[in-house]
């Protein structure tokens, strides 16, 4: 693209001012600042817009599958779940792709050292509940990690310096997802240098569509895989390739299913399963109105109490089914440093958006879900921040009390 078209292009979608500098920059920065301005998808910029007008629609409570029922019934669901593995039926996908703004530290948010007096990463953690399974099934589920362009050289390095914490390394692959600008809160694309528009993750909803046009698509394909568990990196509780969870989804019948928790209270930022307009549906915390939040049953208890923890089981026909319509894109308020008038800003606080789909949005395109109800202390220890609520401190304590060594 050369600075006429760029310049026209730029017009249109109201964003003249990544031009800004281009009579400052050298040959070598001209052409990285027009290769970068043909590489963005300005059509996001609206439909992200419009999408966040839409709102949520009309909400109502949903079930899960309770605690007792899956006491009762777990022999029953496991051997389901465990034979669906043995099969080569279930593989794992591992969403790693984001930057972890509110942790704060510059790496992979997985290879943090979550340990006290031994070296303990995130992923390692997650990894020592994964390999169990596979010994006992005899079978090594597939593993697909998605990275983003930011972290995907350090993220395979650091698996391959720890040996892929003893995981067969032939059975995880690594998948990079897309990018999408970054724009101030009146909408405008940020430069982080004069000569680089702020291009981030675009969220975690396009985890199937980026592994697809991977060369995991034809791993998939050739091996058969008809479900795949989806799960997010920081949660060191989290089980991989449960097989209660499997066993208990595939009885269902159902095409998707996810893991929650009861909810501690209303303010807790983790999104909610209900249903939107009669289907099952997943509303982050900071689109969920303050009528629903709080809203109490007759013993007290709150209506929409079930929190997920980003893991989920996604069956990949159903997926393929729907892979073609388009996931809403949302405003996640995050720190950006950007460049203005010359200088390099970093902001205290959040100032700016990334445009992100979230995984989320999937469930209510597969047309039906299963709550499915895990014990929190046992399944569920976020880290988000450093201190303070879901922290390093509260996961610590949590892994602690379900015995593991840090
Ligand atoms: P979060 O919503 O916590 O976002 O991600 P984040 O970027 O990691 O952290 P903050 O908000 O900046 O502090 C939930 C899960 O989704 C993954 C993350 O790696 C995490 O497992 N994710 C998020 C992606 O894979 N890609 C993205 O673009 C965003």
């Amino acid at each position: 693209m050369d600075y006429i078209k760029a310049k026209k292009l730029l017009e249109k979608y109201g964003q003249q001012h990544l031009l800004r500098y281009y009579g400052e920059l050298s040959d070598g920065e001209r052409a990285e600042l027009l290769s970068a301005i043909s590489e963005i998808d300005f059509s996001i910029l609206s439909c992200a817009a419009a999408d966040g007008k839409k709102g949520v629609g009309k909400l109502s409570p949903a079930d899960a599958m309770p605690l007792e029922e899956t006491a009762e019934r777990f022999k029953e669901f496991y051997d389901a779940g465990i034979n669906a593995i043995k099969r080569g039926k279930v593989a794992a996908v591992l969403l790693a792709g984001g930057q972890g703004t509110r942790l704060g530290i510059d790496a992979p948010k997985g290879t943090f050292n979550i340990g006290i007096e031994r070296e303990l990463s995130i992923f390692a953690c997650q990894m020592a509940n994964l390999l169990p399974v596979a010994e006992s099934a005899g079978e090594y589920p597939y593993l697909f990690v998605m990275t983003s362009t930011v972290n995907d050289g350090r993220t395979r390095e650091f698996f391959k310096q720890h040996g892929y914490f003893g995981y067969r390394s032939d059975r995880i692959h690594f998948y990079v997802q897309r990018t999408a600008p970054a724009v101030s809160r009146e909408g405008k694309i940020l430069l982080e240098e004069k000569y680089k528009p702020v291009l981030t993750p675009n969220g975690n909803g396009g985890w199937y569509t980026s592994l697809k046009n991977s060369p995991c698509g034809k791993i998939l394909e050739r091996a058969g895989i008809e479900w795949l568990n989806v799960y997010g990196v920081d949660n060191v509780l989290q089980k991989i390739c449960d097989p209660v969870f499997i066993g208990a989804t595939l009885l269902s019948g159902l095409p998707c299913s996810g893991k929650v928790v009861k909810k501690v209270s209303p303010e807790e930022r983790v999104g909610v399963l209900c249903k939107e307009n009669g289907l099952p549906a997943i509303v982050e915390y900071y689109e969920l109105g303050e009528e629903y939040k709080s809203l109490r049953d007759n013993s007290g208890g709150l209506v929409y109490c079930y929190g997920v923890i980003l893991n989920y089981l996604f069956n990949v026909a159903q997926l393929d089914k729907i892979s073609q319509k388009p996931l809403p894109y949302h405003f996640a308020e995050k720190k950006v440093s950007y460049i203005e008038d010359g200088v390099k800003v970093t902001p205290e606080s959040p100032n700016a958006y990334k445009l992100e789909t979230l995984t989320v949005d999937l469930i209510k395109l597969m047309g039906g879900c299963l709550g499915f109800e895990v014990e929190r202390r046992k399944e569920f220890a976020p880290v988000k921040n450093m201190t303070g609520t879901d922290s390093v401190d509260t996961a610590r304590a949590l892994l602690i009390e379900n015995g593991v060594k840090l």
